[in-house]
């Protein structure tokens, strides 16, 4: 029998209900994550990449609401509904409420770096009490022995003198060191699952791929899995060992990292080649070599002739308000 995984995504549906009619940001996305494992969550902007990863959390704001789906964490119920007698969709019982959610689970057991490390970082606090008090919160400690562990964290991830940097503020940090202490507020209470919602877009190549080899390191020590989110093939091909393409809102190719770069299916996933830079060298010329047909013509809009529109021309799918409305979910 096979082992039940780390994290279960099943048909997953976040709408938003606007003025305009329902956007369906993520529209039935099923993936699974094992322990210890990194999967991918690749796709242009506007995929619906960070709607998923709030999601699986349930931290999506109005006017966003997960529709329908299912999320089960270690075999507990994160989000779920059934089918009443009448039709409505409603909230299973067996579903975490509000409060465990908050208590056990963010944080404890899945911790989530934001796409905007301003979401987690104060720029009025200084680093160094941001990360203790986090620490003190999550991990029932005193305050001196919270200290001890942020120092111990910040050194952890790669920050020179963290004693000294300890009482800086976050713009005193560079782009590259804010996001190590994210890093580092993300393993503090050592969970079993980071989502990484694009944490490097904003750095330098030489940067990244110092957090990547980080990432790497800490994932290898902690086993700590990880939900890596990106619009880069070349991070995924870095640090992933399974992926998943997003366009749209759905999921439209599910791969091993080596099967995808070496047997892709999906046209959409051949336009992301186009960020082939990013790509390892071996991998880059393994993949042209394989994909020569495709690339007949390797510009951008050749690729988009393959693919049923362009990509990033077409608007979501915005649908005339009723029918998504009725597939609203009663909270029961
Ligand atoms: N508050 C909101 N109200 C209405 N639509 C929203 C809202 N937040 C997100 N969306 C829509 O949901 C879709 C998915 O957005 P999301 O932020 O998940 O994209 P993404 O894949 O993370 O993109 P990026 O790579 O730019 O971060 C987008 O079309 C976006 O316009
Ligand atoms: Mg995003």
């Amino acid at each position: 029998m096979s082992q039940e995984p780390l994290l279960r995504v099943e048909e997953l549906t976040t709408h938003f209900f606007t003025e305009e009619g329902v956007v369906r940001a993520v529209d039935g996305i099923s993936f699974t994550v094992n322990e210890g494992e990194i999967v991918g969550l690749v796709g242009e902007s506007g995929a619906g990449k960070s709607v998923a990863a709030s999601s699986l959390l349930r931290l999506v704001e109005g006017p966003g609401e997960i529709v329908d789906g299912e999320v089960t964490f270690r075999g507990e119920t994160l989000f779920g509904v059934e089918e009443r007698s009448d039709g409505e969709l409603v909230q299973r019982d067996e579903m975490l409420s509000n409060a465990e959610m908050r208590e056990r689970i963010r944080g404890r057991e899945i911790a989530i770096i934001f796409q905007d490390p301003m979401e987690s970082l104060n720029p009025v606090f200084t680093v160094g009490g941001q990360l203790r008090e986090f620490i003190e919160i999550n991990r029932d400690l005193g305050a001196d022995a919270a200290k001890r562990e942020a120092i111990d964290m910040l050194r952890e991830v790669g920050i020179p003198e963290p004693e000294n940097r300890y009482d800086d503020y976050p713009h005193q940090f560079s782009g590259g060191m804010r996001q190590r202490v994210l890093i580092a507020m993300a393993l503090s209470c050592e969970p079993s699952l980071i989502i990484a919602d694009e944490p490097t877009t904003a750095l330098d190549v030489t940067v990244e791929g110092q957090i990547l080899d980080l990432v790497d390191d800490l994932q290898d020590k902690y086993d700590t899995s990880f939900i890596w989110v990106t619009h880069d093939m070349g991070v995924i091909a870095e640090i992933c060992d399974r992926v998943n393409v997003m366009y749209l809102g759905e999921i439209v190719e599910q791969a091993d990292v080596e099967q995808l770069f070496y047997d892709t299916k999906h046209p959409y996933t051949c336009l992301l080649y186009t960020s082939l830079s990013g790509l390892p060298r071996a991998i880059r010329d393994v993949y042209k070599r394989q994909h020569r047909g495709h690339h007949a013509r390797s510009d951008q809009s050749a690729l988009r002739l393959s693919v049923p529109h362009s990509v990033s021309g077409r608007a979501r799918g915005v649908r005339s308000g009723a029918s998504g409305r009725a597939r609203r979910l009663r909270a029961g």
